[in-house]
This record gives C-alpha cells, sequence and structure tokens, in this order.
C-alpha cells in the first residue's frame, strides 16, 4: 500500500507523540504543548486516563490545548494551582544537538516557555526533519511583541541582522496571540550562530514579550520516523 508524504509525516508525528505520553506516570503534573503533533499526546493520554486510570493534571500551554484536552476529557489546573509540573510534553520547530531549539510555529511561544521554566523534565516530540545541525536554517524565528512596540522592535530586530514579518492570520489581519500581542517571524539569512547570546539580546530589547529561542530547556528527545517507529535521546 503506497501512501502519501502528509501519511507519512502524521505516522512520524503519532509515533513521537504517542512514545512521550507512555513516558508519563500516574499521579503527575503535565504540561500540556502545543501543536499537531502534542495532539497525538492528548489523544494517548486520554486513552490511558480511560484504560489505565491514569491520574494526572494538565497545564496546558494555550487556549488550543486547554479546548482539545477539555474535550477529550484530560484533568486541568492552571499556573495558580500548580507550582511545579513534573514533566512537559512539548513539539518544536527546529531542535539543535544540544536541545536548544525554535518554538512557536503555532503561537503559543510565550505560554510554552513559562511551562517549560517550571518543568522538571521537558519532553520534546518531533519528526526527523526537525533536527538540525544550525537554528534558524529551516525556520523563522517567532518573537512576541506588544502591538504598541512593533515598529521600535521591528527596527531592533533588523540592526541584529535578520528580516522580520508581521505574521498574519489572514491577508491584511494580524495574527493575535493568546495572551493579546503580535508575532514577528525572524528570517536570519545565515542561521543563528549563537542562539543563547541571541535570545539574551533579544529579550533586552523593550516591548519584546518572548522569543521562541528555548535554551537549556528540553532534557529528552523523542524522534518520531515516518514507518511509525521512534527514538528517544536524552541530553
Ligand atoms: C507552538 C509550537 C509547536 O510546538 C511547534 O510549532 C510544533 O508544532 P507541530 O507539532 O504542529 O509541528 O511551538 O507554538
Amino acid at each position: 500500500m503506497t501512501t502519501t508524504k502528509e501519511e507519512q509525516v502524521a505516522s512520524a508525528k503519532e509515533a513521537a507523540g504517542r512514545r512521550a505520553a507512555d513516558m508519563v506516570q500516574t499521579n503527575t503534573t503535565v504540561g500540556l504543548g502545543t501543536g499537531s503533533t502534542v495532539w497525538f499526546t492528548l489523544v494517548r493520554l486520554a486513552e490511558r486516563i480511560q484504560s489505565e486510570g491514569l491520574e494526572i493534571v494538565g497545564v496546558p500551554t494555550s487556549i488550543d490545548t486547554t479546548e482539545k484536552a477539555k474535550e477529550l476529557g484530560i484533568p486541568m489546573a492552571g499556573l495558580g494551582e500548580v507550582e511545579k509540573i513534573d514533566l512537559t510534553i512539548d513539539g518544536a520547530d527546529e531542535i539543535d544537538g544540544e536541545f536548544q531549539m525554535i518554538k512557536g510555529g503555532g503561537g503559543a511561544l510565550l505560554r510554552e516557555k513559562v511551562v517549560a521554566s517550571i518543568s522538571a523534565r521537558e519532553v520534546i516530540i518531533v519528526g526527523q526533519e526537525k533536527v538540525v545541525e544550525k537554528l534558524g536554517t529551516t525556520f523563522l524565528l517567532p518573537v512576541e511583541v506588544v502591538t504598541f512596540a512593533l515598529p521600535t522592535v521591528s527596527r531592533a530586530l533588523s540592526a541584529l541582522g535578520c528580516e522580520p514579518v508581521l505574521r498574519v492570520s489572514d491577508p491584511g489581519v494580524a495574527l493575535m496571540t493568546d495572551n493579546g500581542n503580535q508575532i514577528l517571524d525572524c528570517r536570519f539569512p545565515e542561521g543563528i550562530d549563537d542562539p543563547r547570546a541571541l535570545e539574551a539580546t533579544i529579550a533586552s530589547i523593550p516591548g519584546v514579550v518572548e522569543s521562541g529561542l528555548f535554551i537549556d530547556l528540553a532534557q529528552v528527545l523523542v524522534i518520531g520516523n515516518e514507518d511509525g517507529t521512534s527514538e528517544v535521546r536524552e541530553k
């Protein structure tokens, strides 16, 4: 039977998403990332809640994930009720050999980074094509910005050698994040030489809420393959 490229990509995402969900232990708090790969994790967690009585409290990283987890019957809590998260499962847009990442393709970078920052363990689920030698070579770097500061932040980012473009939800309509901000997607023509330094520099620009550079936040990488198998790497 032949499968389309789309089906193969979905199969890789499913393999990674389910494998990570099987790492979750009962009576734990679980950060629930955002995106199409995380969808498969949510489905598997819901299955385990039903079939094994897995007891978890999920902490969602976006409105989208909140709605999906609610529909699947996954219990959830907010950051007011949860101080520490045992394990977070999230996707990524690029991840390098040091497990540094670009995230935010789905626009949820701010909440994803907050949740990652209080997680004892962050498990990243991706297909092989997202594992890169150098960040910024296959994906734009998202930067979440308050609306008022878009022009000044855009100029400051350009001065760092990138080309920022306002993300739109429809032609001519700026995308609004779950937090009421906008996103500038930045293309670095040669990729990003020093992700750690760049993260700090971007964070220091007034009006920047957060960047999609995730530094030292991931400990485990689950790579899904198109044949439905998966591989786990530890930092
Ligand atoms: C959302 C994210 C996602 O984790 C990232 O974009 C990967 O998404 P997908 O699993 O759909 O490829 O950072 O802000």
